[in-house]
């Protein structure tokens, strides 16, 4: 199994591979992972998109490209990744802050207007419940975790039903679908927040508001 990485980490593996992740989208192998979201919350229709763990911004190219007018906000404490994403010249309310969402929740004004995308970042921590958890009663949530496992993963999933034994707390009406790229599979978890949960334990860091113009 790999291991919790910090921000150096994952900027130093950005640094090697700053080629193939600043490419469009569809030049990547997780382009199908990034469409199936973006259908998902074109579904939503949301007025607001939050993304957790946003690496270099090619699902938000993607998210503008089919929701031109939403407000979105990427986060991710990665500096390197946040640089290419900020390359990627989209518009200004297509915003990317440089955050440790472990450490610095980002906040929800409007939890019914606004969907959380997450793509291949839970598994890099070890306080995914209490991410979640954090999110406020009601948000939408979209979420994609790995059938393997890598250096920066902390855990990972054998099947749908697992995925489902572990966030189903969290949610009123869980649903994980199962994408197969070549031999690898990815489960997408769609569902919304539902009331607090006593089983997770609260973040011993409390969380901080966003300034007004960045904030979701
Ligand atoms: C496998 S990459 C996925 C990136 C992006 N979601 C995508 O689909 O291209 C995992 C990302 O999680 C970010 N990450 C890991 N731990 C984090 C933390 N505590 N706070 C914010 N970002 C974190 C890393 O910097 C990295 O960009």
């Amino acid at each position: 199994m790999g291991a919790q990485q910090n921000a150096e980490w994952y900027d130093e593996m950005c640094r090697k591979t700053a080629n193939s992740r600043s490419e469009p989208p569809w030049c990547s192998p997780w382009h199908p992972i990034w469409e199936h979201v973006v259908k998902l919350v074109a579904v939503s229709g949301p007025s607001r998109i939050v993304e957790l763990g946003c690496g270099p911004g090619a699902m938000a190219e993607m998210l503008h490209k089919k929701l031109p007018k939403v407000r979105y906000l990427g986060s991710d404490f990665s500096v390197v990744n946040i640089q290419i994403a900020q390359r990627r010249g989209l518009p200004k309310h297509y915003h990317f802050s440089v955050r440790d969402l472990v450490l610095e929740p980002v906040t929800i004004n409007q939890p019914k207007c606004t969907v959380v995308v997450t793509v291949e970042f839970l598994e890099h921590i070890i306080q995914d419940l209490q991410v979640l958890d954090r999110l406020p009663i009601d948000t939408e949530v979209i979420f994609s975790l790995p059938d393997h496992d890598s250096e920066g993963h902390v855990r990972w999933f054998a099947t749908a039903e697992e995925v489902d034994t572990r966030y189903r707390p969290l949610f009123s009406d869980l649903k994980v679908d199962t994408l197969e790229i070549g031999l690898r599979k990815y489960f997408i978890g769609h569902g919304h927040r539902s009331a607090p949960v006593t089983t997770v334990p609260p973040t011993t860091v409390p969380p901080t508001t966003l300034p007004q113009e960045s904030a979701a």
